[in-house]
């Protein structure tokens, strides 16, 4: 018999702890809001009432520096979803008819590779990016499909929809993004439903009715109008119907973790909850100020419990943090490392290596795992390269890959 090489030992070695999985299936729920900002209880706001909110907060490790790198719905989205800034996803604007702005073709998305790695994914609510092939969910409620009122604000009908999700027998883990359209403003789209659509489905003639929903209704005088935004009559009634939007997000936050509670799956899941963009209010949404960039951060980790209730002051680069920001990963496992179960150490990120070593920039869009992938020797190690092999990466098994410590690229 032919004596294999220790290198191939190590392969097989590789190989064998790699299909290790853990015996439950580790899940992740990212919860996004639409231009939510700070108004909740969890950020200190004693004005408004978000039980729900902060009862996540109270299991979660809270953040107060994070923020997003574009202030603008879908190239945010693009980024949430991609771990990669603009200029390599090509969402540079929104995803509409007008706009022109999709994301290229080849971007390796969060859907795209969690579906490649045997991960079911789902997404209930605003989608706004695009290609298709590029943002495949396997189970998809969207304003694609659907109604955004419906999908985005309607939280009887969300919860239904996270309640199909998790009935459908699958014992893969999974990725479920629930993207609330609360609390965007609608005056623009449906003035009938008030400024912030905070009347639909309230029960008054002519509004419908959410069965789930119990509206909280804010006197304007009572609001706290942020040190941005001019104190006159027309901005606290603005922060008044925002604030019920916002009161119908938490319920439905509530909603959609009860069912996880209630499929007995939520201790197996990690809870994300932030926002695509600030808040729209002057110097707000669009605007590169802090009021326009600064995201409401929580996670939430079953297997961090002593974290939980923190206020952290970490900063926290949204698109990248998926991918290794060093912040978010020091203080929580990565999102992958969550799914694929790999205790590995937080500071390795994997690249394909091209046939002539390094990978050139083009490759690298394609090729880069948009999460740290096991790397043992990298944990020990972590300021020098190393070689492994890996088999949870969304390329073929044995290939050799090159870990080496996040960088902030771009
Ligand atoms: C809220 O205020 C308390 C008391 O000042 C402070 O300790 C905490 O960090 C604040 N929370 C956030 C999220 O800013
Ligand atoms: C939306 O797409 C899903 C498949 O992901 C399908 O099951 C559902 O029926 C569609 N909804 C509508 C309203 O077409
Ligand atoms: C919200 O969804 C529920 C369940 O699908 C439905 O019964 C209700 O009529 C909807 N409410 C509105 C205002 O559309
Ligand atoms: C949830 O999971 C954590 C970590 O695995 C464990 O310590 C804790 O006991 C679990 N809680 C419940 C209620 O199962």
């Amino acid at each position: 018999m032919r004596r294999r090489g220790p290198a191939c030992w190590g392969l097989l070695l590789a190989l064998v702890l790699c299909r290790l999985r853990p015996a439950r299936p580790r899940n992740v729920l990212l919860i996004l809001a639409d231009d939510g900002g700070f108004e909740s209880g969890t950020y200190n706001n004693s004005a408004i009432s978000t039980p729900h909110l902060d009862a996540l907060a109270r299991r979660s490790l809270v953040f107060r520096n994070a923020f997003t790198s574009v202030s603008s719905c879908s190239p945010s989205r693009a980024s949430l979803l991609t771990g990669l800034p603009q200029h390599q996803n090509g969402m540079y604007g929104l995803h509409q008819g007008v706009h022109h702005f999709t994301s290229f073709n080849e971007v390796q998305s969060l859907p795209r590779l969690l579906g490649q790695a045997g991960i079911r994914t789902g997404i209930i609510g605003k989608k706004h990016v695009g290609p298709e092939t590029v943002y495949p969910f396997e189970f998809a409620y969207t304003e694609e499909n659907g109604s955004i009122l419906q999908v985005g604000r309607n939280i009887t009908r969300m919860k239904l929809l996270v309640r199909k999700f998790l009935q459908t027998q699958d014992d893969r883990p999974f990725f479920l993004y629930v993207a609330f359209h609360d609390p965007h403003r609608c005056g623009h789209s449906q003035p009938q439903y008030g400024t912030f659509c905070e009347k639909f489905g309230n029960g008054e003639s002519g509004m419908g009715r959410i069965p789930d929903w119990t509206p909280q209704t804010y006197d304007p005088q009572d609001v706290l109008v942020p040190y941005f935004v001019p104190d006159t009559p027309a901005a606290r009634a603005d922060l008044a119907a925002q604030y019920t939007t916002i009161g119908r997000m938490d319920q439905g936050v509530g909603l959609v973790l009860q069912e996880l509670r209630g499929a007995g799956v939520l201790n197996d899941t990690l809870v994300i909850f932030t926002s695509d963009n600030g808040i729209p209010f002057p110097s707000g949404r669009t605007n590169l100020y802090w009021p326009g960039t600064a995201e409401p951060l929580l996670v939430s980790s079953p297997e961090h419990m002593k974290r939980w209730g923190q206020v952290s002051e970490a900063y926290i680069s949204r698109p990248p943090s998926w991918t290794g920001s060093p912040s978010l990963t020091r203080a929580m496992p990565s999102l992958a490392q969550r799914l694929s179960g790999s205790r590995a150490g937080p500071s390795c990120r994997c690249w394909r290596q091209s046939p002539s070593g390094a990978p050139s920039l083009a490759a690298r869009v394609t090729t880069r795992s948009p999460w740290p992938t096991p790397c043992a020797p990298c944990t020990t190690r972590p300021s020098t390269s190393c070689t492994t092999s890996i088999s949870r990466c969304p390329f073929p098994s044995t290939r050799t890959s090159t870990c080496r410590p996040p960088s902030r690229t771009s």
